[in-house]
């Protein structure tokens, strides 16, 4: 099976990120510009509602929150309480709602969501499909989802010290059917030193 690329358990996964959440974003501090090029693929409109599923530090609120305008609604979401601690320790609950639990039961009802960013989060999981099966029951069709990471597949697995697997899940060959399958259309996709960004649109039937 393509879904695990990584092999921890929940509770592993909230270990490891917690001792990394109070310094998350100093260590990456050039990755905005890639944020940006994800959010403007949502395509969000003022008024709606945008997830951002393993949120982390919260560090995509700003530019969620000017996509949706004052009248829309940011909901991050992300298991390590750490993480959202961090996040409401950097004044981000002034921009979205923070949510300690699973991006793979979120706490929403069906087809509200105009888009989801998922930064840094599909080979965290356990089960890619069903965690895009449950992104897809909470977006509305015609909705958007980045499946996201500010970097490309190749300079974060030299970053690792890992060569690419073909097993990855964020390959493109991968992720197409795993998205078709759970209810979204691959519109584009972005594997370059700049950014990894993979647009699908929600479809209906
Ligand atoms: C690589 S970090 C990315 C954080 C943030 N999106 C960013 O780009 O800065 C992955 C995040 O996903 C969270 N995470 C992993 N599995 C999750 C799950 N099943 N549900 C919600 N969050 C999860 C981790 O706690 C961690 O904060």
């Amino acid at each position: 099976m393509i879904m695990k690329s990584e092999s921890r358990t929940p509770a592993e996964t909230r270990a490891f990120f917690a001792e990394r959440a109070g310094t998350w974003e100093e260590k990456y501090p050039d990755d905005e510009p890639a944020f940006a090029t994800a959010v403007a693929a949502l395509a969000l409109a003022p008024g709606s509602l945008v997830v951002d599923a393993g949120c982390g530090t919260a560090r995509a609120f700003p530019l969620l929150r000017a996509a949706v305008g004052p009248e829309g609604r940011v909901l991050g979401v992300d298991l390590t309480p750490e993480m959202i601690q961090s996040a409401r320790d950097r004044g981000r609950g002034a921009l979205g709602g923070l949510v300690i639990g699973d991006a793979g039961r979120l706490p929403l009802p069906d087809g509200v969501a105009a888009g989801v960013l998922a930064a840094g989060l599909i080979s965290h999981v356990p089960d890619s499909g069903e965690l895009l099966w449950e992104l897809a029951r909470v977006t509305m069709p015609g909705g958007r989802l980045a499946v996201f990471h500010p970097v490309g597949r190749a300079v974060l697995a030299a970053r690792h010290g890992r060569e690419l697997s073909p097993s990855d899940v964020r390959a493109e060959e991968n992720l197409r059917p795993l998205l078709h399958r759970a209810g979204w259309a691959l519109l584009d996709f972005h594997d370059a030193d700049d950014r990894y960004l993979a647009v699908a649109e929600r479809v209906t039937g």
